[in-house]
């Protein structure tokens, strides 16, 4: 179902790890819209991930980056648009670790050295990305920046851990630097606040089948899944939303503005 809403359009694709990344699929999706993209993610996940193979399927280049090195999204910035022949219309950044929860770590003792670093990967790259986009005047008038983020930045979900922290961190950067590309040339910066979906850095979130399976229950249309969130990402990078910025945006099927479901009480109820 394609529509051109991205003809002629230019972009950066940060965090397809494999096919089950989000930003795998919205790297389909944008190509078979008509934009031209360079896809991105960290040097040690070319060894293993399936980066590669996207790339040759949407005959894009790709540019490693660690979103924590200034030097590395330099690179990023100068060699995209070297690739793409002039300055961008759009950014997804899509990328979230943290070293807390990779070791088990609970909330209530975490070691604070991994907690900055889950923040530098998880929401201070974000600023990083948008800082060299704006030093070196890379984004076209009118272009469009976004980040996935999840509703634990406004709710407590005790398993989501110190993201929690990262995803308002992150939230609150798209407010602010949304004010200042907006100034400078009208560009847009929102995030997404995506449902639970099966992909590696999701599911590094103890209990995530279980709560995935709550959410899903939770929401009145289920939980959106990842090619919705593809297919909500084009909306945003094209012309029809030009008025909208420095907004959270719920994709999540309904389960923000819940309190009950039903259909979780008939469950317990059985
Ligand atoms: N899966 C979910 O349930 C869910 C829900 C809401 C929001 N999100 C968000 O969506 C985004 C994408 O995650 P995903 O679920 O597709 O998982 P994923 O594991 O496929 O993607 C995470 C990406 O971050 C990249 N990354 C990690 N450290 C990096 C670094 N230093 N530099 C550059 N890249 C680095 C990884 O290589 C990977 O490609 C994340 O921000 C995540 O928090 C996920």
């Amino acid at each position: 179902m394609a529509n051109n809403l991205l003809q002629g359009k230019k972009g950066i694709i940060f965090g397809a790890l494999d096919d089950q990344s989000i930003a795998w699929k919205v790297a389909e999706r944008c190509v078979e819209e008509g934009a031209q993209i360079t896809l991105t993610n960290a040097p040690v996940a070319m060894r293993f991930g399936k980066i590669q193979e996207l790339g040759e399927k949407l005959n894009a280049e790709i540019i490693p980056a660690d979103a924590t090195s200034m030097e590395d999204l330099e690179n990023l910035v100068d060699k995209s648009m070297e690739a793409l022949g002039g300055k961008l219309d759009f950014v997804l950044h899509s990328i979230g670790m943290s070293l807390n929860v990779r070791k088990n770590r609970a909330y209530t003792d975490l070691k604070y050295d991994w907690m900055q670093k889950t923040f530098d990967i998880s929401a201070i790259s974000f600023h990083r990305v948008m800082q060299t986009l704006y030093q070196k005047d890379a984004m076209n008038d009118y272009g469009s920046i976004l980040a996935l983020t999840y509703i634990a930045a406004q709710r407590t979900f005790p398993d989501y851990n110190e993201m929690a922290e990262s995803k308002s961190l992150l939230e609150s950067f798209a407010r602010s630097f949304g004010y200042h590309f907006g100034i400078k040339n009208k560009v847009r910066v929102n995030t997404i606040s995506q449902s639970p979906t099966m992909t590696t850095a999701g599911s590094g979130i103890k209990g995530f089948q279980e709560f995935f399976d709550y959410a899903d229950k939770m929401s009145p249309l289920g939980n959106a899944p990842a090619e919705g969130c593809a297919d909500y990402c084009v909306t945003m990078f094209s012309d029809l939303t030009r008025s909208v910025t420095m907004q959270n945006l719920y994709h999540d099927g309904g389960f923000s503005n819940m309190g009950m479901s039903p259909a979780l009480i008939e469950d317990k109820s059985e």
